[in-house]
């Protein structure tokens, strides 16, 4: 296996190869690619997608994908995309970490969906899911052909072997998985938690930056793509697909992760939180979470997402007359919340590391009663240096329905409505 390294750039054209010679020049499919490799094409977006949005990557591999048994159903009841046809509550809703297993659990068999939208069906929602898990996966990968995973580890690294190279993150990184690449995900720490969403609908970009201007946000250059990696291993191997909302598996041969170079702007790659240019109010107010945004799916409607992927990262908070933490606010929108490091300031207890919350469409949330009492009366004169924090938000257009799991789960707070019982009706009207 060569050493990690990685390309810098969101979306670049990359040419890497592990073998030198391997990638062929001038043409993408010769009459025999060197070293008696075979070539295949990954195609991500529509063949006739406008050049700026087009995604596709050649692969020099020692055997192409189509290798491999028929595929059974592969039972691992916790992930799937079952967000039912019911009633679906309002309730605002709030989960303890996810446990790590007692049993050996690897990637694939701890993962948990908690909510979604949309469906693979139809190319349009999310997915979202927990994952605990205690083991490498070993003899088997994994593929989504149903969406593109986005993974944001909470406690424990992932070293995450692709096709197309390795990715290592650990938590404040994120990495993005393309629909389709084959990898598996190995635990160095033995044990890690963190949250996925599984994008349907259009591929993850940056935003657009408007008045902001040229920089800022999450900067292209800190996107970082691995190099060609491959392995060459024969045996009785399983490979794991999601396909449809279900899992299934078939008998393989050898190891997937046999792309000796490839070339293309369809690739995996990583991010890390802490690198995000924050940007926010100089004067008075806050502005809407959306100037956390670090990328996004775009939905059929302009302006008006798939899916957001919004920061809470550490800042500084200098408004002057202004109730400095996030206010109640009702939205349109559907907000999924995780916390993967320190303490999130909108809430003074209740919402840990590793914890979850789901505020769907016009239902009500903010501050709990102990962090508006504070930020009311807070000293305003300096600013608030807020370190050592990292919340993220999952938020969609559409309602994101919560699974029966994740309702009927252990770790879920029944009692999260509490934290805002205790807002006194201050209303003091001047008498006359
Ligand atoms: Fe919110």
């Amino acid at each position: 296996m060569s050493e990690l390294r990685y390309m810098t750039g969101f979306g670049n054209e990359c040419a890497t190869e592990a073998v030198p010679g391997t990638l062929p020049e001038g043409r993408n499919s010769p009459q025999r690619v060197a070293h008696g490799l075979y070539a295949e094409q990954m195609s991500g977006t529509a063949f006739t997608a406008p050049r700026g949005e087009n995604r596709r990557s050649w692969l020099y591999r020692i055997r192409p994908g189509a290798m491999h048994g028929s595929f059974e159903s592969y039972s691992q009841p916790r992930f799937h995309n079952d967000f039912g046809n019911g009633p679906v509550t309002p309730d605002q809703l709030r989960w303890n970490p996810l446990p790590i297993p007692e049993r050996p659990a690897d990637f694939v068999d701890g993962l948990l969906t908690m909510a979604g939208s949309g469906s693979a069906a139809g190319q349009h929602g999310v997915g979202i899911h927990l994952y605990a898990a205690n083991r490498d996966m070993q003899g088997r990968w994994f593929y989504d052909a149903d969406g593109e995973l986005l993974i944001v580890p909470q406690q424990g690294r992932l070293r995450i072997a692709t096709e197309m190279g390795v990715i290592e993150v650990e938590p404040q990184q994120i990495a993005v998985i393309p629909r389709g690449i084959r990898f598996a995900v190995t635990l160095p720490d033995g044990e890690a938690r963190g949250y996925v969403c599984e994008n349907f609908g259009a591929l993850l970009k940056l935003p657009d930056l408007g008045p902001i201007g040229s920089n800022g946000l999450a900067n292209p250059r800190d996107f970082e793509t691995p190099v060609a990696a491959y392995e060459q291993a024969e045996g009785s191997f399983e490979l794991i697909a999601k396909f449809q909302g279900h899992l299934w598996r078939a008998p393989i041969g050898h190891s997937p992760l046999d792309v000796v170079g490839w070339h293309g702007n369809y690739a995996p790659y990583r991010y890390d939180l802490r690198r995000f240019n924050t940007i926010g109010s100089i004067s008075y107010d806050h502005p809407d979470p959306s100037i956390f945004l670090v990328l996004h799916s775009a939905s059929d409607t302009p302006g008006t997402s798939n899916l957001d992927f919004v920061i809470f990262p550490p800042r500084i908070l200098a408004m002057q007359d202004t109730f400095r933490p996030p206010w109640f606010h009702r939205n349109i929108a559907s907000e999924f919340m995780g916390l993967i490091h320190g303490a999130y300031d909108a809430k003074a207890d209740g919402f840990v590391p590793g914890g979850s919350s789901l505020h769907n469409s016009f239902t009500g949330h903010g501050p709990d009663a102990a962090t508006f009492e504070k930020a009311s009366s807070a000293d305003l004169s300096k600013p608030d240096v807020i370190t050592d924090t990292m919340a993220f938000m999952f938020e969609t257009r559409a309602v994101l329905r919560p699974t029966q799991q994740a309702l009927d789960a252990v770790h879920r707070q029944r009692d999260y409505q509490q934290c805002w019982q205790g807002l006194k009706a201050n209303f003091a009207p001047p008498s006359n």
